[in-house]
């Protein structure tokens, strides 16, 4: 049969054959049913890394068709976050080359190593929340900094003045340092590197605001927190693991407690569910004013 009558038929291979159907599939869930008999119902996705739950059986995954599939180029394995007081990242990267990642979230770029530190999916809410707070012109102190979670949305949606930034795990302040660069707000964060029961004592009557950022509990800086509020007072974002039958008790009690001891009126403002972190217990943020 000569040429001209003949119809060409593209047929596609391999890697390409694999884009071509995510390209036509839009749903990642089926992209994966092309690829694996019991594909996992659930993921997360920080920048270009995918990370499967704790116990994901991968072993006979083509990790690299995975990847494609979900638009990623590494893929890691979520462990149980460390329960020591620096939050190290238990993930375990099982495909690409490092765990550097540049997650956009809110409007802010977070730069970290995932597989060093931790990332609160969960505490998005509250990552936006602070962004969205009017705090224009503020000198804030974050107690319990980490990567920036609450700094870097201060300083560049809430137009902060300055941030004085304490933390004591260094992989966390390499990748605050990042964040700071990337977002051009380098000149506006001063960070202090350490156990903050000794590095907040150097911020005394300085502050607007005061970030509270730990959980379980953050008790052991209540005391230095209102020593770095400026003598006219301000707002103190008190984070606390609270049992579910327990919240408002705890949020009386609480609100007692800055009264008595800053020898102020500390006013409840705005009482924070973010998320439940074990089953009955739920991660809060009370929001104080101090005046
Ligand atoms: C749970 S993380 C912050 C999480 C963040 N607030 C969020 O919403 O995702 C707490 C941070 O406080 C730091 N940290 C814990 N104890 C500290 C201390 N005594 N002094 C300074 N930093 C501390 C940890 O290294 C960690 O980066």
């Amino acid at each position: 049969m000569p040429y001209k009558e003949m119809i060409a038929i593209p047929v596609l291979d391999g890697e390409l054959k694999l884009k071509f159907d995510c390209v036509e599939r839009h749903n990642p869930h089926e992209r994966l049913e092309l690829i694996l008999d019991e594909p996992p119902r659930r993921w997360e996705k920080l920048g270009d890394m995918v990370i499967f739950q704790n116990g994901t059986d991968t072993t006979d995954w083509p990790l690299e068709k995975v990847a494609i599939a979900l638009g990623a180029k590494r893929i890691a394995i979520q462990g149980e976050i460390d329960s020591g007081i620096r939050r190290k990242s238990q993930l375990e990267l099982i495909y690409g080359e490092d765990g550097w990642v540049v997650h956009r979230e809110n409007f802010v770029e977070y730069e970290f190593d995932a597989t060093a530190v931790m990332f609160s999916s969960g505490n998005v809410t509250e990552r936006r929340r602070m962004g969205e707070l009017q705090t224009e012109g503020e000198i804030i102190v974050d107690a319990y900094c980490g990567i920036g979670y609450y700094t870097l949305q201060f300083l560049t949606r809430g137009k902060a003045e300055h941030v004085h930034a304490c933390e004591i795990n260094p992989d966390s302040i390499l990748a605050l340092s990042k964040g700071l660069q990337r977002n051009f707000v380098s000149d506006k964060c001063t960070i202090y590197e350490g156990d903050n029961r000794d590095t907040m004592k150097q911020l005394s009557g300085i502050a607007d605001r005061v970030i509270l950022g730990l959980i379980p509990s953050s008790m052991k800086t209540w005391g230095l927190a209102i020593n770095c509020l400026k003598q006219e007072g301000g707002v103190i974002h008190v984070h606390m693991n609270v049992h579910e039958d327990e919240i408002e008790e705890w949020a009386e009690k609480t609100t007692e407690w800055f009264s008595t001891v800053s020898g102020k009126v500390a006013t409840r403002i705005h009482l924070e569910d973010v998320k439940q972190y074990c089953p009955r217990i739920r991660h809060i943020v009370l929001d104080l004013k101090i005046s």
